[in-house]
């Protein structure tokens, strides 16, 4: 044998060792999903009341605590006024809503005015650790302008306490960083408690374009799109084909922090809540509101990114969400109270009083002002209101 065939039986045999290890780290990751329900955060619906309620918080732009003061409040209210009032909003709200997640939408610290990065978002966060609350989070397009890449600030999330959030699927590349999803089991001991019953999505929607000839914000990318199409298609695939089989997929929530170009589609004749600015979403579309109406389970996808903008609107069978500002030292508008988005989601009741899958979709927002004041309440999504086909588009059966 040449020595150019040894290198090259070499240089396979070395290929061969990569392939199997590759599918060794993607069947131990299979195995962990696979233990439990929730990707082993173990989510899961209330027994009371067959409900799972997730708090959004977008936009805290925490800096430096005390030492940070305030944007866009009154006169009136601007001494005194730091990052510590987001803080102190974070556990009125908490105390009130009871949620089962909260999920953070980015901009979670404003970098470029956090002297540490990791000390800002410890400090942001603190209120979910302290509460003993699950808690998830991405990243926006503020979150790395200080000490820490967007891979560091990713990194540094998934290592603190109470937390659900993942740096990234694993035995994949892929666009970003906190792209992963969160499976929330059924209520403990009826039919559905080991099946995922409300899929959560959460995706890494970038920060500025790296294309040279285009501007602005980034996007979603192709990679983290095929990874979404394929989890939904899997979560799908095991909710109706596995044993208790149902007829119609789970449904899914997405969240992540840039808006999407769609989100532009309404006006305040289709909307609920308020459109005070532009919609900050990337110049190019890149398709991923056709991936979500295409997989067919997602019935919201939730943001941030435009801090007075609230509303939500439905588009193709899928609510259009922003959540409002919530943070202090992020620019808001003086006299609109800062904000949070909650959902809740509820569980149909069999007639022999057993929970089981989700019936409807709620939605509220509540304010940061003395009576934590709750605005446009709405339903997002009923079951059987949306998402059955029945006609083509000339109305005929066909
Ligand atoms: C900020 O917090 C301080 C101290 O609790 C409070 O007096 C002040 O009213 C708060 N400001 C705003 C705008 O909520
Ligand atoms: C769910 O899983 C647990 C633990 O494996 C098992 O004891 C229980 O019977 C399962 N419940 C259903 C409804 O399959
Ligand atoms: C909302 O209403 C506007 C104005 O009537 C219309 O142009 C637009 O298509 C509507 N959007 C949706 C998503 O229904």
């Amino acid at each position: 044998m040449g020595l150019a065939h040894r290198r090259l039986l070499l240089l396979l045999l070395h290929l061969l060792l990569l392939v199997a290890a590759a599918a060794e780290a993607a069947a131990a990751g299979a195995g962990r999903k696979e233990k439990g329900i929730g990707g082993g955060g173990g989510l899961r619906f209330r027994g009371g009341s067959g409900t799972f309620k997730v708090v959004q918080v977008a936009d805290m732009h925490y800096a430096d605590g005390r030492r940070t003061g305030c944007l866009d409040v009154l006169p009136s209210e601007a001494a005194g006024c730091s990052d510590l009032n987001t803080t102190a909003f974070l556990y009125r709200l908490f105390r009130d809503e009871d949620p089962d997640l909260v999920v953070f939408t980015g901009d979670n610290i404003y970098g470029f005015d956090a002297t540490d990065a990791a000390k800002s978002m410890d400090a942001a966060i603190a209120p979910a650790i302290n509460m003993n609350l699950p808690w998830a989070a991405v990243i926006g397009n503020h979150d790395q302008e200080g000490t820490l890449s967007r891979e560091g600030v990713m990194r540094h999330l998934v290592g603190m306490k109470n937390t659900l959030s993942r740096f990234n699927p694993e035995g994949i590349e892929i666009d970003g960083y906190g792209n992963y999803n969160l499976e929330v089991g059924g209520v403990e001991g009826t039919l559905l408690a080991n099946k995922s019953v409300l899929n959560l999505y959460f995706l890494d929607s970038g920060d500025y374009s790296t294309v040279p000839s285009i501007g602005g914000y980034g996007w979603i990318k192709a990679s983290q799109q095929f990874w979404f199409q394929q989890t939904s298609s899997n979560l799908q695939t095991k909710y109706m084909k596995e044993e208790p089989k149902q007829k119609a997929a789970a449904p899914g929530l997405v969240y992540f922090h840039i808006p999407l170009p769609e989100f532009s589609s309404f006006t305040s004749s289709n909307f609920t809540g308020v459109k005070q600015e532009g919609i900050s979403s990337p110049s190019i579309n890149s398709g991923f509101f056709a991936s979500m109406v295409e997989a067919g389970d997602v019935k919201a996808a939730f943001i941030g990114h435009d801090h007075v903008n609230d509303f939500c609107g439905k588009l193709n069978g899928i609510q259009l969400c922003y959540a409002g500002g919530f943070g202090y030292h992020a620019y808001g508008k003086a006299g609109w109270s800062r904000r949070a988005r909650v959902v809740s989601v509820q569980l149909e009741k069999t007639d022999g009083g057993e929970w089981r899958g989700v019936k409807s979709i709620k939605t509220w927002k509540r304010l940061d002002d003395p009576h934590l004041t709750t605005i446009d309440s709405e339903v997002l999504w009923n079951r059987g209101s949306n998402g059955r086909r029945k006609k083509n588009p000339d109305g005929k059966m066909r």
